[in-house]
């Protein structure tokens, strides 16, 4: 998608060399960021440089391909995927990108391993690009159904940023956004600023602004009254992790939406490529949830009246507070799941059955 006018991907292999978008930047600057080595793919990922579950799958492959241009050894290869799948414990796309790079790449010698692990990390980010289309075209027909019924704008509710900063283009949530819009439906999108680290606002609002669709950025706690006020048609969110049973794990903050949109005969829509389903856990409660920083609450970015980015505290200096990055929805509160092969239902029958 475009910034500036001029088409990016948030991913890209030049060189020897993974060329990124630094995400902890945007909005205020937009730097390409050099990982040149595998532990600067994982410090990338866990301090959230890339963010956003398909693109941090992609970064953990490029990962395995920067671990063989490093050393061409196999100790050293299966320690880089295990610190590849620690650097984040959510979002399953992390641990379904190494394990499919290194299943790649079992029984190949080592005169050939680097080629081979290098276009099987392009293929899944090639991949990626096009399950992202395919969400975008499936969902779309949801907005066109809802625009044709209203004949008026179609108001949608989104959590976090699982727009294409989030995965290599498209996004998941927002690609059927982006799809309507091309189409010449008129949209406008809810974006939930999403704290602490405001990805919403940050990021989604940012990537909007740049394809030119309308939005406004609300407080986290804002869904419930526009829900209410009938001003939301409805809400699309994207997911780190979906079990079988259809039940979501996001970004802190959307189960609450869920509730909300339950409340108000809301649609509550998922978007998600199949490298999101956790096919093996299925019990929510057994999805780990990634604990971050309490600097990450306490502590603010932003630019001052000079455009310098500053960093504040905000909070009393002696007080806690505990950051949880996730939360879980139930399947009974989700209407249905965008996916690459078609929507479905959030249960396990309706999943195996698209996914055979
Ligand atoms: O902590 P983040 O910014 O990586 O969380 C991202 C989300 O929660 C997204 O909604 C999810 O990864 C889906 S991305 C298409």
């Amino acid at each position: 998608m475009q910034i500036n006018g001029k088409n990016y991907r948030t991913i890209w292999f030049e060189h020897n060399t993974v060329k990124i978008i630094d995400q902890t930047k945007l909005p205020h600057q937009f730097i390409i960021k050099d990982l040149k080595t595998v532990k600067d793919s994982i410090n990338a990922i866990k301090t959230m440089e890339v963010r956003g579950a398909p693109l941090i799958g992609a970064t953990a492959a490029y990962g395995i391909v920067l671990s063989i241009l490093e050393n061409n050894d196999q100790s050293f290869l299966k320690k880089s995927s295990e610190d590849l799948i620690a650097s984040r414990p959510t979002a399953i796309n992390l641990k379904w990108a190494v394990d499919r790079m290194i299943k790649k790449l079992s029984g190949i010698n080592s005169s050939n391993i680097l080629k081979v692990a290098l276009e099987e990390a392009n293929a899944i980010v090639e991949e990626d690009v096009i399950f992202c289309k395919n969400i975008g075209e499936n969902g779309l027909r949801i907005i066109q159904e809802i625009a044709n019924k209203k004949k008026d704008t179609v108001n949608i509710l989104t959590h976090c940023n699982a727009g294409w900063l989030a995965t290599i283009d498209w996004g998941t949530a927002t690609s059927p956004i982006y799809h309507a819009h091309q189409k010449g439906i008129k949209v406008h999108v809810w974006v939930d600023e999403t704290r602490p680290r405001n990805q919403g606002a940050n990021l989604t609002s940012y990537e909007l602004n740049e394809e030119g669709i309308q939005n406004t950025i609300i407080t986290d706690n804002a869904g419930g009254i526009l829900m209410q006020r009938g001003e939301v048609d409805m809400c699309i969110v994207g997911t780190d992790r979906t079990l079988s049973t259809g039940d979501v794990a996001n970004k802190i903050g959307t189960y609450l939406k869920a509730l909300a949109a339950k409340d108000n005969n809301v649609p509550f829509y998922v978007a998600l490529p199949s490298s999101t389903i956790d096919w093996s856990v299925k019990d929510f409660k057994k999805i780990p949830i990634e604990e971050r920083s309490s600097k990450e609450l306490s502590h603010v970015e932003g630019v001052d009246e000079n455009n310098n980015v500053a960093t504040v505290r905000i909070y009393p200096e002696k007080s806690k507070a505990l950051n949880l990055a996730f939360d879980i929805t139930p399947a009974k509160y989700v209407t249905g799941l965008i996916t690459e092969k078609g929507i479905c239902e959030a249960s396990e029958k309706s999943l195996k059955k698209i996914f055979k």
